[in-house]
């Protein structure tokens, strides 16, 4: 990981500072304008590579605290000689380190732990408190979408939505059981895969904070 020029690990774990790109992506690190968009929970970062493919003409960063699973898209991506791709290993916690106001087009969550437990609730990455670091770096006509196995983290999602008057912009609790095509739903992450398999509904969720 060290030596993939993409792949960005802020030195400490608590992160008592911003780093350095924060602000800087598109000057320092992209060398273009286009616009960023992050896939927080990465994983292996199979969105980010896939849509990067897709978009040349935008930035993708994947987000995630495990190296080892980061790896796999970064190598990936590395080999492929992609250059609208970085890899961010931080705790999503400390996000508003990284980047600045109005720096983020867009993110997309996939597949995130539920954090069902209730003393969970607000690591669940649409609890306010993510949402009101989010609001802190992305453009105000930006788009968050959530994809999720997870009925529970769904309706939860959608509550918050409704409760704290964002702009549902589009929803579905049945994704693949219903027959309305919708843009880049063809990529499975690792995790969809297994939910797939046992036949799990996969629920999707766009939306718009409110301003
Ligand atoms: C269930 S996995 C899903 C991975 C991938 N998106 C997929 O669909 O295959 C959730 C991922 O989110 C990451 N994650 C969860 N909470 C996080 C946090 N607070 N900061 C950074 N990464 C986190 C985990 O390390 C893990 O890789």
């Amino acid at each position: 990981m060290e030596q993939l020029p993409h792949v960005i690990q802020p030195e400490t774990y608590e992160m008592k500072e911003d780093i350095s790109l924060k602000g800087k992506w598109n000057e320092v690190f992209f060398k273009n304008d286009n616009p960023i968009i992050l896939e927080l929970g990465c994983g292996k970062g199979e969105y980010s590579v896939a849509l990067a493919e897709r978009y040349p003409e935008k930035n993708f960063i994947g987000v995630d605290i495990k190296g080892n699973r980061m790896w796999v898209g970064a190598q990936d991506s590395f080999e492929n000689k992609m250059k609208n791709i970085a890899f961010l290993r931080i705790r999503i916690e400390n996000i508003i380190k990284c980047f600045s106001e109005n720096e983020v087009s867009e993110i997309w969550i996939t597949f995130p732990d539920p954090q069902i437990k209730r003393r969970r609730t607000n690591k669940r990455l649409t609890h306010p408190h993510f949402l009101e670091r989010y609001r802190c770096f992305l453009k105000k006509e930006g788009i968050i979408n959530l994809k999720t196995d997870s009925q529970f983290l769904y309706g939860f999602t959608l509550g918050i939505i409704e409760g704290e008057g964002h702009e549902l912009l589009d929803c579905t609790n049945d994704l693949y059981g219903v027959h309305q095509i919708r843009e880049n739903m063809d990529i499975k992450t690792h995790y969809e895969k297994l939910f797939l398999e046992k036949n799990m509904p996969i629920t999707y969720t766009k939306f718009r904070l409110k301003y």
